[in-house]
């Protein structure tokens, strides 16, 4: 399969591309930043105006999109919400339609971010209550993407990999601040149900191979707080945890108000796929064997500019 990710220099994408490019022939689709990933084709893409989008699609003739771009900072997508709607919707809408008109199945990545955040295990057909701008933009871009393209698989998912001098994961954030001795705080009431973002993408193409369509949410298995995540991290990774310290997002003066609990239900894609996905200490082992393997200084060099 040819398989386009557009936001190619992003951390989902280029996880995505190597968890997947011994079996598919994969372009990372690149905006500003230019990426050059073994295994991969990197190709320019505007995904505005419309029309431009649509002969570039047509002539790139992938036969799945994913689309992981957009404007993923939750204070910049309050600070400027035109922009954030303007990326993050408007744009999702012309690779929905551009892919439509190519006849390529699409992947669609939103978020965990949707709700308020005052229960635990969101289902797919939980009322979203957006609390900040970047959450309304990824709401509105669900709504549009299924109404121009409605066989799209519209994935919602919190993810962790590594990734590169301009992009930090969460996971990176720790690792480096550990390494480096540096006392880190924690939300102990901020709760997710985070995944490896290559069990992601292994289990976004089983869903595409199913011919699944609509929401689901692909996160892992187990719920955790953002303090607990980094002790364990610290423990996988043979850091002194005393360096972790616990903070409240209850008493957090943030720019955006955030969801204090973003842990999503992934029972609807488990049943569907017949397999669990993980727990955190499952991913957290892979991302020491990626290491050791070789991947934190692959994707660190991918991605110059
Ligand atoms: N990180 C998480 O844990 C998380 C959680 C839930 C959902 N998500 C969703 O997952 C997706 C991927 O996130 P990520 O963390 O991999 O993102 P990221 O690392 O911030 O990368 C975003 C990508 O989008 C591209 N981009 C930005 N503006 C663009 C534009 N106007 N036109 C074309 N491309 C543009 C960027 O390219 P340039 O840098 O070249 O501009 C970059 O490659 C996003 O949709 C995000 O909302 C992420």
């Amino acid at each position: 399969m040819r398989v386009l990710l557009t936001g190619g220099s992003g951390l989902l994408a280029l996880n995505w591309a190597c968890a997947i490019r011994d079996s598919h022939e994969v372009l990372l689709a690149t905006h500003r930043r230019r990426a050059d990933l073994a295994g991969t084709r990197s190709v320019e893409l505007a995904l505005e105006p419309l029309d431009t989008l649509t002969s570039a699609l047509q002539r790139l003739a992938p036969d799945l999109v994913i689309h992981t771009a957009g404007l993923t900072s939750v204070d910049e997508c309050e600070r400027d919400p035109e922009r954030s709607t303007h990326v993050n919707a408007a744009l999702a809408r012309n690779v929905a339609l551009a892919a439509a008109a190519a006849g390529a199945r699409l992947v669609h990545i939103s978020t965990d971010h949707l709700f308020a955040g005052t229960r635990a295990f969101y289902t797919e057909a939980a009322q979203p209550e957006p609390l900040n701008a970047y959450a309304r933009s990824k709401l509105l871009a669900e709504q549009w993407v299924a109404q121009v393209h409605p066989d799209a698989l519209i994935v919602r998912t919190n993810f962790f990999g590594w990734g590169h001098a301009h992009r930090q994961s969460f996971s990176d954030w720790l690792y480096y601040g550990l390494d480096e001795g540096r006392e880190l705080t924690l939300f102990d009431d901020a709760w997710f149900t985070p995944i490896h973002a290559d069990t992601l993408a292994h289990a976004c193409h089983a869903l595409v191979d199913t011919g699944a369509s609509g929401i689901y949410n692909v996160v892992g298995d187990e719920r955790v707080s953002k303090y607990a995540f980094g002790a364990k991290l610290a423990d996988t990774c043979g850091f002194s945890g005393a360096l972790l310290l616990h903070g409240k997002i209850a008493a957090a003066r943030l720019s955006a108000a955030r969801p204090p609990d973003m842990s999503l239900d992934n029972s609807k894609a488990r049943a569907r796929l017949g397999t669990a996905f993980g727990s955190v200490a499952d991913f957290l082992s892979l991302l020491q064997q990626q290491h050791r393997a070789g991947r934190r200084e692959e994707l660190r060099a991918a991605i110059t500019g």
